[in-house]
């Protein structure tokens, strides 16, 4: 592995809902490498998207408590100031959002929108941002860039819009990327258009990569690492190989498991009993999975299961794994889903 570029040590997300303040992230430690592509996955709720916007300083702290370390380039994310937060925001840490329209301003040019970090972290001639616009804006596969830098977004198409989001995000050379389910608000065939143009770019850019998504499809192309959320936490976090070839934690085997089968019974879903707990109402005493896994006896639970590392890379929140069996567990081989 190369040098880390951010350090996320026992972060914790809490948002006041009435008087009180409920964990969405609850103590996760994660660290992000050079050229790595980390893949964050895990059910609507657990926590993902709390995770990301941590990380890019998008809350409203009237609201919202944040505690742990946050380090990118030797300082804590979270000890800034707005204004040194935005010096990072938007030039070293990029973010593409899950819905296009709402990432860009319905008022402003494309070329505008591409070149606003530009004004605000680079100092260069009017003339350069715009040569350096229309070059990101072939570089994201708009062929017609001189057109396109002079309309608005609702000219586009939700797929020409994300690839503008994508642009905006590379604008300054980031070393860090966000995509927080960059795909989700596009037509089926337009999602595996940018997820084309997102592992050209990752061959080509040297920052880090963090990729919300719940699609294992994308998972298995595109990451080096994953990292499962459950209720808040990390309970598996393993290269991707070895998520697909031997995953663990029984949270990881139900989420593989719900996978449609390609074995003919493509329009059946497994889905996962029982639906992840709100932040209000969750026990945070003990396993967060147990209530979900009825077929492991009470007493072979493990009562505050921990991160343990059980290879090399391979980190895995249960101890009691090995003694249960999951309820007719498909056969889930690399060979169906790891492409390289
Ligand atoms: N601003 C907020 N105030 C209160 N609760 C929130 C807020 N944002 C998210 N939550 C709650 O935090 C949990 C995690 O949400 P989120 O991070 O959006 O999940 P994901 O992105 O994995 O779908 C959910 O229970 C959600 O309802
Ligand atoms: S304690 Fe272990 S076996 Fe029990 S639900 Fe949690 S992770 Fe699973
Ligand atoms: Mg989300």
């Amino acid at each position: 592995m190369g040098k880390s570029v951010l350090e996320i040590e026992n972060l914790r997300t809490s948002f006041r809902i009435k008087d009180n303040y409920f964990a969405a992230v609850d103590g996760v430690s994660l660290t992000i490498y050079e050229n790595e592509v980390v893949a964050i996955v895990g059910e609507s709720g657990c926590g993902k998207s709390a995770f990301a916007h941590s990380i890019m300083g998008l809350h409203d702290l009237k609201r919202t408590k944040l505690e742990g370390k946050i380090n990118f380039k030797d300082q804590n994310l979270l000890n800034l100031s707005v204004a040194g937060l935005n010096k990072v925001r938007g030039k070293d840490i990029g973010m593409i959002f899950q819905d296009p329209m709402t990432a860009l301003n319905p008022l402003a040019t494309i070329g505008k929108q591409i070149e606003e970090p530009m004004n605000y972290h680079m100092k260069i001639s009017a003339a350069e941002k715009k040569k350096r616009t229309l070059e990101l804006l072939r570089r994201v596969g708009i062929k017609n860039e001189q057109r396109v830098y002079g309309q608005y977004p609702h000219e586009l198409s939700g797929g020409m819009r994300q690839r503008v989001v994508i642009a905006i995000a590379l604008a300054c050379d980031p070393v860090l990327l966000l995509a927080d389910e960059p795909t989700t608000a596009l037509d089926v065939t337009i999602q595996a258009q940018i997820m084309d143009l997102m592992k050209e770019l990752q061959s080509e850019i040297k920052s880090g990569i963090i990729l919300i998504t719940h699609d294992l499809g994308v998972v298995a192309e595109m990451a080096d690492r994953v990292a499962v959320m459950y209720a808040g936490e990390l309970v598996e976090i393993a290269p991707v190989r070895e998520i697909f070839a031997n995953p663990l934690h029984p949270y990881t085997r139900s989420l593989l498991n719900s996978l449609p089968s390609s074995m003919g019974e493509k329009e059946k879903l497994h889905v996962i009993e029982g639906i992840v707990p709100s932040i209000q109402n969750l026990d945070r005493v003990g396993c967060r999975f147990a209530p979900r896994v009825e077929w492991v006896p009470e007493e072979e639970h493990e009562a505050n299961p921990q991160l343990h590392e059980v290879q090399p890379g391979h980190f895995v929140r249960c101890t009691c794994y090995k003694n249960f069996s999951f309820p007719e567990e498909k056969k889930v081989g690399e060979e169906n889903y790891v492409t390289t």
